[in-house]
């Protein structure tokens, strides 16, 4: 991924894992200040995943996998290494996924987990490769959350179409839900398209039906989960941009690898989802903006039935819902 910080522009993954110590962007942090934290145990990498340090579904599955190699590395017990994991956050498939393939893979462990990372990262670019044509000149996108490289290590899902349509020269706009409460879009998402030189615009979550009933050409978010019959969790918000792409007519595209893909749930309504924290809704940045007194609730994801989808971007290709045994052939 292109960061652009004050010494200048480099080429970063979003986690790797560097002599025995995994190495991560500071997704907390972001946009205001640029920092990598150092991890060197299972237990503060968990804490990562948990407090968003580290976030996204593919970058928490390779999160997961280097946390199974931190705990190999000291010698734990991988059984409850694995469970430390998947007590983290419960929507995001890969992390089960990563935790899973990491127990089966446990002798090569740490290798397994760096091969684990660059395998999500190509996947992530072929989904780009798969969306580029989803991308013409002149087009208006609107995303949600962040599915970038912070998300996946590098390119993004929803975001790599878009990362590989800017360097194959196209000039295109895209509208970026700030995302409440945890502003992904507005502190995330827009730093990336900002470092790629990507022409965006900020809008308040509630502004989207505005745009999309009068100028956005395609909708492009990612998935944290999705159901064998296509059904999908994504942030907060996604299922309310679905339904207004559909009355809109606007087609609705999921970007996410294989790894997202759970065969074992039959519909969405399967899917767990996760409950964080009310003060994330009622204190912002540090100010509380809700009188003292008031609860608020706060799901961090909601699902969304697969009629709604015009097509799942995969590293296999541009999947219609019906079309899903295909890639869950290949897991
Ligand atoms: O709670 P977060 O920030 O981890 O949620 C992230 C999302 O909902 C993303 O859209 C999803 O993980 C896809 S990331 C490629």
């Amino acid at each position: 991924m292109l960061v652009k910080t004050p010494n200048g522009a480099q080429d970063i993954r979003a986690i790797w894992m560097e002599n025995g110590v995994v190495k991560a962007i500071n997704q907390r942090a972001l946009p205001h200040r640029f920092e990598i934290v150092e991890i060197d145990n299972s237990e503060a990498l968990a804490e990562a995943i948990s407090d968003m340090t580290i976030r996204g579904a593919p970058s928490i599955g390779a999160a997961a996998a280097y946390g199974m190699a931190l705990a190999a590395i000291r010698g734990e017990d991988m059984e409850d290494a694995a469970d430390r994991m998947r007590s983290t956050r419960p929507t995001a498939h890969d992390l089960f996924y990563a935790v899973n393939l990491m127990l089966s893979e446990r002798e090569r462990l740490p290798g397994a987990a760096d091969e684990y990372s660059d395998s999500i990262v190509a996947r992530c670019k072929s989904i780009g490769e798969h969306g580029l044509d989803l991308i013409r000149d002149g087009s208006k996108i609107l995303t949600h959350c962040n599915a970038g490289a912070l998300a996946t290590i590098d390119f993004g899902t929803a975001l790599a179409p878009m990362r590989l349509a800017r360097r194959a020269g196209k000039e295109f706009f895209v509208y970026v839900d700030e995302t409440r409460p945890r502003l992904q879009g507005a502190k995330l998402t827009a730093w990336e398209l900002l470092n790629e030189g990507i022409d965006h615009a900020i809008i308040s979550d509630n502004a989207s039906g505005h745009y999309i009933r009068a100028d956005v050409d395609v909708v492009i978010v990612g998935a944290d989960r999705i159901a064998g019959n296509g059904d999908f969790a994504n942030k907060i918000g996604t299922y309310e941009k679905a339904v207004l792409a559909r009355e809109n007519g606007v087609p609705f595209y999921v970007a996410a690898p294989i790894s997202t893909f759970d065969s074992s749930l039959l519909s969405g309504d399967e899917i767990v989802i996760e409950q964080r924290s009310p003060d994330e809704v009622l204190i912002l940045d540090g100010v509380r903006v809700a009188p003292e007194g008031s609860d608020a609730l706060n799901p961090a994801f909601d699902m969304t039935p697969s009629r709604y989808v015009s097509g799942f971007i995969t590293e296999v290709g541009l999947l219609k819902p019906d079309e899903l045994s295909k890639l869950l052939d290949t897991q």
